[in-house]
């Protein structure tokens, strides 16, 4: 049965669903094709949002063991019920994923289960779990189809203890020793929920620092309070193989990234995070001419427009950071720019965030890609141990570092480590939207006691000086 929809879209995470609402409230008939049996992508079911859920459940636990005595609130040592946290995390995928439902009824968006190839230009065939595959007719298709993890050679992924993040949200022991291939955002996040459990974390990396890509200063700084918090770190090194044993366990062996003796490291569990590869498997992109440039993402011009008409690629299956807030406001601008609008993402000021404790928020450049472009700036510093908040609520771990123009005082980057970093980015991100200089934020009155003085101590510290250091 053929049905006619102006836009639809293939793939319902941030991209996908964002896309979709935008262009249905611009007065477009739309269609999501999704294989999933939930609607959300990656984010909403196996990524964002199940590994916040846990991340906040085992801060609370560590919490509890350990800053509770220090505010006078003596309880019994926390006893962990980790099929009732794995229930929190299921319940909050749920809420959210009932709420992408929610959102397609309430802008009239149809929703269509199954594997959807493109057929050419304005036809998608879409295969259901049961039943027959049925045509539909579309003037235009965005592909959100997203991304998998990267796999290494050689070794096998079964998700119970050679693990994806998709197995690692749901393990069910603690595991003794958990293996961690790849210091990278997942490594660190879900290397810390584990962590906090007691599992004893090894973070095997490739290169010679954690988080590549993040202010080396911050990379190293936040390494050691991961020390500190018991993660052990093996940088410039790799996996070269793992061999299970017949009592479940690993034997992993690893070896110097450039070569050398060899390693041997037992693990119960072995998460490979080594970075996420674009997915556009069974699309039949080939079949339609749909270009893929060198690391296998769809090729889109700046109007997000493949190298065929009527058909467009957002998120992760396409170049740029793979964040669901990216995906999110390149759905947005997709669907604005197919009713004429200029949709516009702004790439130079896209914040990113490690909800690990403490947080590690950025945006901007950061000071070793200002130093590799010779643009001459300063830094503004400031340390939480110098904000009376801070110090009320057991949080002065970590500072805020502004980097802005030496002759125009523009914010170029802006780099927090602590307590809710996450959210205090955001004052940093609207600045730089608006091209603001450090003095604007500098004479910004900011709420006393608040954590984000310190992000106006760090502006002030570009100018007159910082008050309180
Ligand atoms: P996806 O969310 O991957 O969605 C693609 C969808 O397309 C899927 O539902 C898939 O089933 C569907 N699909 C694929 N092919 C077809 C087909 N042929 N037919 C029908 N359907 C198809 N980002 C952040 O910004 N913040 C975070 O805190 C964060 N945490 C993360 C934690 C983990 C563990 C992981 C793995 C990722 C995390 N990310 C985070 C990254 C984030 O999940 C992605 O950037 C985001 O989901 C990309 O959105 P997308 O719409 O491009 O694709
Ligand atoms: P990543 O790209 O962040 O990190 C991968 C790490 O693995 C890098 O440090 C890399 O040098 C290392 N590596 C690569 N090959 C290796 C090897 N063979 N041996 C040892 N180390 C190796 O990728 P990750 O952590 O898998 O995350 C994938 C994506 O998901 C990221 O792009 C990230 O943006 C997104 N994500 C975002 C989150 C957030 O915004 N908070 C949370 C989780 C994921």
């Amino acid at each position: 049965m053929a049905d006619a929809y102006d836009l639809t879209i293939i793939g319902s995470g941030p991209g996908g669903y964002v896309a979709a609402i935008r262009a249905a409230q611009l007065g477009m008939k739309v269609a999501v094709v999704e294989k999933w049996a939930t609607h959300g992508g990656t984010c909403l079911n196996i990524g964002c949002i199940p590994s916040k859920a846990l991340l906040h459940a085992t801060e609370m636990f560590e919490e509890a063991g350990h800053s509770f005595k220090a505010l006078g609130i003596d309880i019994p040592a926390p006893v962990l019920n980790l099929p009732q946290m794995m229930n929190h995390k299921s319940e909050v995928v749920a809420g959210n994923v009932g709420g992408v439902d929610y959102l397609f009824k309430k802008n009239k968006i149809t929703p269509i289960r199954g594997i959807g190839t493109i057929v050419s230009a304005g036809k998608i065939l879409v295969t259901p779990p049961t039943g027959a595959a049925i045509e539909i007719e579309t003037k235009n298709i965005v592909i959100a189809t997203g991304s998998v993890s990267a796999s290494l050679p050689g070794i096998e992924i079964d998700e119970k203890t050679i693990v994806t993040s998709t197995g690692a949200l749901s393990l069910e022991k603690v595991p003794g020793k958990l293996l961690v291939i790849g210091a990278g955002v997942i490594g660190l996040e879900l290397g810390s929920v584990w962590a906090r459990l007691g599992a004893q974390v090894t973070v095997v990396e490739y290169l010679d620092r954690i988080l590549p890509g993040m202010d080396s200063e911050v990379a190293r700084q936040f390494q050691r309070m991961l020390q500190k918090q018991g993660m052990e770190f093996k940088l410039s090194s790799k996996v070269a193989g793992i061999d299970k044993q017949d009592d479940g366990s690993l034997k992993i062996r690893i070896e110097p990234a450039k070569g050398g003796d060899m390693e041997i490291i037992d693990a119960d569990v072995a998460l490979v995070s080594i970075g996420r590869k674009p997915f556009t498997e069974g699309l039949g992109l080939d079949i339609v001419g749909v270009a893929l440039d060198e690391r296998g993402r769809v090729r889109v011009d700046q109007h997000y427009k493949t190298s065929v008409d009527g058909i467009y690629a957002i998120g992760d299956v396409i170049a740029g950071p793979m964040l669901a807030h990216k995906a999110e406001d390149e759905g947005i601008a997709v669907a604005e720019i197919l009713n004429g609008q200029a949709g516009h993402v702004n790439y130079a000021v896209m914040p990113a965030v490690v909800y690990t404790n403490p947080e590690i928020a950025s945006v901007g450049k950061t000071e070793d890609e200002l130093k590799a472009a010779g643009i001459e700036y300063k830094i503004g510093k400031f340390p939480f141990t110098a904000n009376g908040r801070a110090k009320a609520v057991l949080a002065t771990q970590g500072f805020v570092k502004i980097l802005a123009d030496v002759e125009t005082d523009r914010v170029l980057g802006a780099h927090i480590v602590g307590k809710n970093a996450g959210e205090m980015i955001h004052e940093l991100v609207v600045l730089m939207e608006f091209s603001g200089a450090a003095e604007d934020l500098a004479r910004s009155t900011h709420a006393h006691p608040t954590l984000s003085e310190a992000v106006r101590e760090a502006a002030l510290s570009l100018g007159d000086g910082a008050i309180h250091i």
